[in-house]
Parts: C-alpha cells; structure tokens; sequence
C-alpha cells in the first residue's frame, strides 16, 4: 500500500509509521513539526519508503502530495492540546476540524480507498458512572472545542462517506501512552508526566482526591487497531480503542513509583475545574469488527515506557 499518515512525525504516528514500513508499506508523512520531531522517524533514514514532507494541514494536502499515488491515509495531525483549544477555539477548528476536510477533499478527488481518523474519548464529555464502560452510541457531549472539532470531524467522515463514497475509518482513542511520548510537553499525558517525575525522584502531584478513573492503552495496541482499520470493509465504522479497564489517578501515581524503586512523594493539588471523573471504553466493537484486543498489561507497557 501507499499510505499518508498526517502526523507522522508525532507519538502516535511515528509507532504508526514503523508498523507500516515493516509490514512492506510505503509510507508518506505530512507534519507541521509543531508537536512532531524528525527525531521520531530517524531510525527509517535511508530507506526509499519513507517520503517526509513538510506540511501544515489546515492549508490543505493536494500540494504536497502533487505527483504521488496514494491509496489509504491514515489521518492524526491535529492541535492536541484541550486547553489550547479553549484558549484558541478557531485555531482549534482550522487545524482539527478544517484539516480533516482538507484530508477528505483530497481523497474524494483522488479515489482514496480509505481513510482512518483518530478522534477522542472527548467526544463523549464527562460520561455518567451508569454508562461506564462508554459505548460508541452514548450521547456525544463534548466539553472542549478539542472535543466538538473532533465529533465535528467524525461527522464529516460520515458525510463523505455516504454521499460521495469516500470509505472512512475512525477510532475514539483513551488515554494512550508508551515511548516517545513527550513528557517536556505541557499537553502530555499524565503517564507521561508522572513518569518522568518518578524517574527523578521528585514529587508527584494529583489533581483533586485521585478518584478519577482513566483507560490508559499502550500505544502498540493502538496502531493494530489503526491497521486493521486501513483494511477494506468497516467504512462508517467507529470503534474505541481502550482496554475496557480503568484504573484511578492515585493508583496509577501508585504504580507508577514503585515500579521506578518508590522514593517520590505523591501530592494532592486543588481539582481541575471540569475534569472528568470517569473514563473507561467499552471495547467489544474493537474486538467484533476490527478482531482487535488491547494485550498489553499496564504495568508491562509501563516498564516499557519507562525503558526499566
Ligand atoms: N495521545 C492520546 O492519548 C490521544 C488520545 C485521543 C486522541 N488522540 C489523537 O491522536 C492523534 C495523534 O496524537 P499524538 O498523541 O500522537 O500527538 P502528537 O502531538 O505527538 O502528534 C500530533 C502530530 O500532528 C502534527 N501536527 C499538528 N498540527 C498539524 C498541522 N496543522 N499540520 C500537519 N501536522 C500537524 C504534530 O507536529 C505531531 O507530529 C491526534 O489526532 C490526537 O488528537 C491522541
């Protein structure tokens, strides 16, 4: 296959990358490099199947694929950040919402065979307990222009899908973590940032009592739903991409210092307005229509992440 995978140079799209050139893929990677590093692809230099090109998406894609044959695309640039979006709401909307359309203009004119999206556990908001472990068909109430921009965008798959046979794919990924998560990004993860707090021995702070519950799924078994989504068939097709476990905030902190030899101190700060109090993916959809089980155990992912 050909495949683009906007946001190549990111997390989760440099694991994305690795997974499709060693499957025999060619690959082509559009990035702004505004969260993305070059450093992430840097073990594919040299290789004819890796093409990198330089490019924001919210200013369209037809440019910088101008000459290439391209089948599949797997779309994950966006502006990640939930608290840029509500300061930057319009940015928010140029980049996630306005760059999948620019996405899905190309592959209607070009006859893509199909295109994959990552979108968010965001766009469910803050999920009663009752609905716990979160279907894909409970309410969307997206409490971020983060999580509007991405329901916004998961319609519009939708759309072109129906009406002008576009095949589209698209995931509601939890929390996913693993390696080359940035953990110097004030967007990072809380694995990420505990993580490295950890490692140095220093403390680490929870916001609010630690009750808070979230599906943390290592980033491995997210690019096996990401490549079972690029295959024919399931278009108009969303599935989650989570354990189907939660774990609380306070226990993960737990975790995450004993496995790191248990010197750091753990500390409670006032609650985050608005965070969400529970979050955990009702996973049979992944299994039943993309035959794909998140396998790898938290505390193992962690010891990976964690490089110990
Ligand atoms: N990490 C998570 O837990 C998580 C959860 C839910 C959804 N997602 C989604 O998964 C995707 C990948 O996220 P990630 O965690 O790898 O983040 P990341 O920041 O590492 O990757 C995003 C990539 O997109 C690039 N990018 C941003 N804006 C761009 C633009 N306008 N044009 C071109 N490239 C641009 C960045 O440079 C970066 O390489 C995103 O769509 C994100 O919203 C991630």
């Amino acid at each position: 296959m050909n495949v683009v995978v906007t946001g190549g140079a990111g997390f989760i799209g440099s694991h994305t990358v690795d997974a499709l050139i060693a499957r025999g893929d060619r690959v082509v990677v559009l990035d702004d490099f505004r969260t993305g590093k070059r450093a992430n692809l840097a073990q594919h230099a040299g290789t004819d199947r890796l093409t990198i090109v330089e490019c924001d998406v919210s200013h369209g894609i037809f440019a910088a694929l101008a000459g290439l044959s391209i089948d599949r695309i797997v779309h994950l640039a966006a502006q990640v950040s939930v608290v840029s979006s509500v300061a930057n709401p319009l940015v928010d909307m140029s980049v996630n919402y306005g760059g999948t359309l620019h996405v899905l203009e190309y592959a209607k004119a070009m006859g893509v065979k199909k295109v994959v999206f990552a979108s968010s556990a965001a766009v469910y908001g803050d999920v009663p307990p009752a609905l716990i472990p979160v279907h894909e068909d409970a309410p969307r109430a997206p409490l971020s222009p983060y999580g509007i921009d991405k329901y916004a965008s998961e319609l519009a798959l939708d759309y072109y899908a129906a009406v002008h046979g576009v095949p589209t794919t698209w995931f509601r990924f939890f929390n996913v973590y693993g390696e080359r998560q940035d953990p110097s990004s004030p967007y990072s993860g809380v694995i990420s940032i505990f993580a490295d707090r950890a490692r140095r021995g220093a403390p680490l702070t929870i916001f609010g009592d630690g009750s808070q519950t979230r599906d943390f799924v290592y980033v491995g078994d997210v690019v096996r739903a990401v490549l079972a989504g690029l295959a024919d068939g399931n278009s108009r097709v969303v599935a989650n991409v989570g354990t189907g476990a939660e774990i609380t905030v306070r226990g993960l902190a737990e975790l995450i210092v004993s496995l790191c030899g248990g010197t750091s101190e753990i500390a409670h700060a006032a609650a985050r307005s608005g965070e969400i109090a529970k979050s955990c993916a009702a996973v049979d959809r992944l299994r039943d229509a993309f035959g794909v089980v998140a396998q790898m155990p938290l505390a193992d992912g962690l010891r990976r992440t964690l490089a110990i």
